[in-house]
Formats: structure tokens, sequence, C-alpha cells
């Protein structure tokens, strides 16, 4: 690819987007466009300090720099608008052991926790593992596209008695950037009702031209207004393509729960993590800006694409307007009796039962898998059969990805 970014070819290197199909579909060899990880090359800046530092070849106890800490701050300051003190933050190896450790801070045993689906289902299952009760509030599907639904959010909050509400901002899978105004009155409600707000702001700087990501703590009118409540998290882990380095920053700008989340993180003895991840973060906020401009380009420059090729062959699909996060929901419910009849006429081992509840699931798993050769994430991962019809495709690729992907599924569908 041309600039800074260079796609990389995965295959046999370990990963889990690529080298892990076969754990999770039919097969090994179809075009991996699941996992919400990129197929890039993270910027050169972050693979020189950490060549330095392997260079350097003592990897003792790390105890991490000052520079880490201001690194993110000027971050978040500079690009999101929020000022957050060196206090407030703290460490997980992942904001999904972060959510899950929250979820026990904040709630009892079979206390209620509240979700709005579709959504990333690390969600659900951190309710469900930690034997909290699940309380669903759907995102509602308007005109305008995916909207939350703030009177039946509060009629469920207080009818539930819920505890906890894990908010996903930008919202993965169906690519909301919360508005300002969406985001306070939500917060507002829950402020009401005494509910705790894990803010997942994984995703806050994968946005779309013409959208604002506007974290949470500083939605309202003054400064401070939901710290109370609040506690969010992020990480450079979606921007710069670091998961594998397991740094996520947890931030808390009240005294109260941070008490609780030091207590907890003391109890498990996970108060830092290795020095892999602080020196690549540290790296990517500091010099990583320009890397990441060029790659928000290629990302915004792939959903055009793919949205204009599906909608231009297949005028009855629903792309979402995607305002943010690499990853796009695209919904085939109009084409779902065909998707059906497609995988009833097919034998093998995908093949759909049309009378089976789960017909539309299976069939989609058939018109992807066995049909197109593409692994995606299942719109029934994110909420269960009510979503069959829906797809999320990873735009994190090269665009020879996203041709591909396209030409496979017009020609299956058309
Ligand atoms: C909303 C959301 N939160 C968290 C994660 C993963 O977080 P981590 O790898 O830091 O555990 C993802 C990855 O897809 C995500 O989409």
């Amino acid at each position: 690819m041309m600039g800074m970014l260079r796609y990389v070819d995965r295959r046999n290197t370990d990963c889990f987007k690529w080298d892990g199909l076969d754990k999770t579909f039919s097969r090994g060899d179809l075009l991996a466009m699941w996992v919400a990880d990129m197929d890039f090359q993270v910027p050169e800046c972050v693979r020189r300090r950490l060549s330095d530092y392997i260079e350097l070849g003592t990897f003792g106890y790390y105890n991490p720099p000052a520079g880490y800490y201001n690194a993110f701050i000027e971050w978040e300051q500079k690009y999101h608008g929020y000022e957050v003190k060196r206090e407030w933050m703290r460490f997980a190896p992942g904001v999904v052991p972060a959510f899950n450790w929250l979820v026990q801070m904040l709630s009892g045993e079979g206390e209620a926790v509240a979700i709005m689906q579709p959504v990333y289902y690390p969600f659900m299952k951190a309710i469900e593992n930690n034997g909290r009760r699940l309380v669903n509030c759907p995102l509602l599907q308007t005109d305008r596209g995916y909207e939350m639904d703030y009177d039946g959010f509060e009629e469920t909050i207080v009818r539930e008695d819920v505890k906890v509400f894990i908010f996903c901002s930008p919202h993965n899978p169906v690519g909301r950037v919360w508005k300002k105004d969406e985001t306070r009155r939500m917060l507002d409600i829950c402020k009401r009702h005494g509910v705790f707000v894990i803010s997942d702001e994984i995703h806050q700087d994968i946005i779309m031209s013409g959208n604002k990501h506007v974290p949470s703590a500083i939605v309202g009118d003054e400064a401070g207004t939901y710290d109370d409540i609040l506690v969010t998290l992020t990480a450079a882990t979606k921007t710069f393509n670091l998961a594998a380095v397991q740094n996520s920053i947890v931030i808390i700008p009240d005294k109260t729960i941070r008490a609780k989340w030091d207590m907890f993180s003391q109890g498990i003895r996970i108060t830092g993590g290795n020095a892999f991840g602080y020196i690549a973060v540290q790296a990517a906020y500091e010099e990583g800006r320009p890397w990441f401009d060029e790659l928000l380009g290629v990302i915004e420059g792939n959903y055009r694409y793919l949205r204009e090729r599906l909608e231009a062959e297949l005028p009855d699909v629903r792309v979402a307007d995607h305002e943010g996060t690499y990853l796009l929901w695209i919904d085939f419910s109009a084409y779902m009796d065909k998707i059906i009849a497609k995988a009833a006429g097919a034998s093998g081992a995908n093949s759909a039962d049309p009378g089976a509840e789960n017909a539309a699931v299976t069939a989609m798993q058939h018109l992807m898998e066995d049909e197109c050769g593409i692994a995606v994430d299942y719109g029934a991962w994110f909420g269960g059969s009510e979503y069959a019809g829906c797809i999320r495709v990873n735009l994190a690729t090269c665009r020879e990805n996203i041709e591909t992907a396209a030409d496979r599924i017009i020609g299956a569908l058309k």
C-alpha cells in the first residue's frame, strides 16, 4: 500500500483472526473479516521503540515512566477535549478484563446489569459469567438509524433495579458515534436512579469525517457532572492495532470508586502490565498520529467503496450509516427468503431447515461460509436470532480483500 500503512498477510503468524478460523467456523481457509483487529503493521515508531528495548535485552521489572501517562493525557486532551488527571488512571490488561472486574466491583451476585443490544458480545458474557442478571434495553431502529430507547431504558432500570449499565461508545457493532445530547440523556437517567455506567470507549479514535466522539465524562454542563457514577475504559488497542500487548487504560475520577478498584486490583495483584505494552502505547500516542490519519482515510475509503458496491448491486441491502469504529454493520434481512432457500437447497452440514427457529441463523452461515468463503461476525452473536439477517464486517484491511468480499456477496445474492 501507499504511504506509511503496510498490509501484512498474517496467515501462519499465529494470529487469531486468520489462523484461528477453524475454531469458530466450518473451515480454516475463509477470507477473515471478523475479529476486530487490523491487517496493518503498527506504526514505525512503535516497532522502533520495541526493537530498542529488545536490543537492550534486559527484561527485569519495569517502572512505567511519566511519559506513558503524559502521552495518553495529551492525546485525550488534544483529540477528545477530556482533561484526565494522572491520579485517575489505572491499568488493566484489556478493556474486557476491566469491565468484567467492574461488574464484580459495582454490583452484587444476582443483581441486574443492563446493556443495549445488538452489542459487543463479551458484555453479555461479563454479566452471565459473573452471576449477574442480564437486562437488555435494545436499541431502536428508526429512519435515522439505531437510537437509544430512553423511555424504555428508564422504565427498565427502575423495574429491574439495575445497578450497572455497560455502554459502548462509539457503538460496536452498529457504528454509531453517540451525539453529546444522546449520551447526556442516557447518563441523566442513570444518575437519577443511581446506576453505575461503565463507558467502553475503546473505539474512540476511529471516527468517520463529519462525526465527533464526545467522551461520556464530559457531556455534562459542568466538569465532573457524572463522575460519581462513571468509569471510562479506553486503550490504544484499536487505534494502533496493539491488542497483543494487552495494555488498556481505566479512568476513574471518583475517589470512592477508585478505592474499590484499588482494593480489588490489590486483591488479585494486577496493578500494572508488561513493559512491551507500556512502551508500545507510549510510542503510539507520542508519534503515531500521522500513521493513524492515513489509516482513517483507508477505513473510510473501504466503507464508501463497500457501501456503494452493495447498494448499487443489491438495492435492498441496508448498510449502516457508518459513523465510527472499523466494523461495518450490514443488514441483508430483505434477502432472507432467498438466503434460506439457498441454504435449504444446498446439501452439507450447514444446510438450513426452513422450519427451524434458527433457520435464518444457519442460512446466513451457509451463505457466508459455504457460498462466499468469508468469515464475518454474525448479527445473531450480538443479540440473538432477531439480528440473524445482519453481519459485521471488518474494514481494517486492504482494499483487495474488501473487493473480494463485495464480489462474492454480490455474486451469491444477485
Ligand atoms: C467495544 C469493545 N470493547 C473491548 C474490546 C476488546 O478489548 P480488549 O482487547 O482491550 O480486551 C473490543 C474489541 O473488539 C470492543 O469492540
